[in-house]
């Protein structure tokens, strides 16, 4: 059985994606990876977004997932909202954002897309009941020059919609790692933005035995296990290379509960103890100042969209004393949908999404109190976001 959050509850999804108009055209302009496929005899368009997505062995109207209007519909992601009791959405694009823009059109093409996800979401709030709001992540021009994307950062503050960033873990190419990311993470830094990251390219197939193996589970090994250590990986990194050192108050939000970061937060600590590279006998690298820990708990929130109490316990743990404060729920819509079509009213569930309710279920019955279940739920975000509730 679902366990609904109690009706004074505010529920507020951070984790929520859409595709506008614009960039599905964008995609389907495309014929490799990410692209849309709208085939000719008029049923629903192919989504091809991660290389696996690609299998030359399917016909093209059978590779990916069908797309259909919940991916760019406002109509959609407000009646998804009502079906599951969510009264804020702060919806961001869907992977892989404007990584794979031309450079010389990135700037005025994040602009334009920023500026209509903020104007869309005013339009809305305008026009609906007030119990239905929306706010944004913004996206970076990340193919334009430092200056252009810097500029864009700095832009964002003017937008009263946008509640921060959603950003890959590619960079300018060369991961977060990357020293040339320092003026980006300076801008953000200094604006105090959120930054929500966000997985899309999973790990190199060979990581999982090939094309054929991943084919054989269909989207599993990519979305199960790729997306999470993809996220770990590139914070790990980030971690690694001193980003956290530089830029002490950077503030990020990791999809799906930091990857698997809580769970191996005190492998990573131990290791760094360990590393003759970094110790002072006959050390010569300079590894992290702080501690994993103390990143987890001053620069990190994690989302809530982990679908069992296992992960989200390691998860309120690893954020330290603030617990199941550094929190937030999410969804994920518009994927992982019902997979036997029955979303309308009338069904003996609502309609609901399994996926959504099994992260209401383990965030209910995760042991923590009353006020902190309402926290995950919705209070952290307002707090952390500024929005008010
Ligand atoms: N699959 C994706 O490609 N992106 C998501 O955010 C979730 C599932
Ligand atoms: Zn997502």
């Amino acid at each position: 059985s679902s366990t609904p959050p109690s009706t004074n509850t505010t529920i507020i999804d951070i984790h929520t994606h859409t595709y506008p108009p614009s960039y599905i055209d964008l995609l389907a302009s495309r014929t490799t990876v990410p692209y849309i496929h709208r085939p000719s005899d008029g049923s629903d368009p192919r989504l091809i977004i991660l290389s696996s997505d690609d299998d030359p062995s399917k016909p093209l109207h059978q590779r990916g997932r069908p797309i259909d209007k919940s991916y760019s519909s406002w109509a959609e992601k407000l009646s998804f909202m009502k079906t599951h009791s969510v009264s804020i959405s702060v919806v961001s694009l869907a992977n892989p954002w404007l990584d794979i823009l031309p450079p010389t059109t990135a700037l005025t093409t994040a602009q334009h897309i920023n500026n209509d996800l903020n104007a869309s979401c005013a339009t809305q709030n305008a026009k609906n009941d007030p119990s239905a709001r929306l706010y944004a992540f913004a996206s970076l021009p990340l193919s334009a020059t430092p200056d252009e994307i810097v500029s864009e950062i700095h832009r964002l503050p003017s937008l009263p919609n946008i509640k921060g960033i959603i950003l890959g873990t590619t960079g300018l190419g060369a991961g977060l790692d990357d020293p040339n990311m320092d003026p980006l993470w300076a801008a953000l830094e200094s604006n105090s933005t959120m930054i929500f990251l966000h997985p899309h390219y999973g790990l190199p197939e060979s990581a999982f035995g090939g094309a054929e193996t991943i084919a054989r589970s269909g989207h599993v090994l990519p979305l199960a296990l790729g997306f999470p250590l993809e996220t770990t990986i590139a914070v790990t990194r980030m971690y690694l290379s001193g980003v956290f050192d530089r830029f002490p108050r950077l503030r990020m939000l990791l999809a799906h509960s930091g990857g698997t970061l809580p769970f191996l937060a005190g492998r990573i600590q131990s290791c760094v103890e360990h590393e003759r590279d970094f110790t002072s006998n006959g050390g010569h690298k300079q590894g992290p100042r702080r501690e994993i820990w103390d990143v987890l708990r001053t620069n990190i929130w994690l989302d809530a969209v982990i679908y069992s109490k296992a992960g989200l316990k390691s998860a309120i743990e690893a954020a330290g004393p603030e617990g199941a404060g550094r929190l937030m729920f999410g969804t994920d819509h518009p994927f992982f949908p019902r997979v036997d079509g029955k979303e309308k009213d009338g069904e003996e569930d609502g309609g609901k999404w399994p996926s959504v309710t099994s992260n209401l279920e383990a965030i209910g019955g995760v042991g923590v109190g009353e006020e902190e279940v309402r926290g995950i739920f919705g209070g952290n975000a307002a707090r952390v976001l500024g929005i008010e509730i």
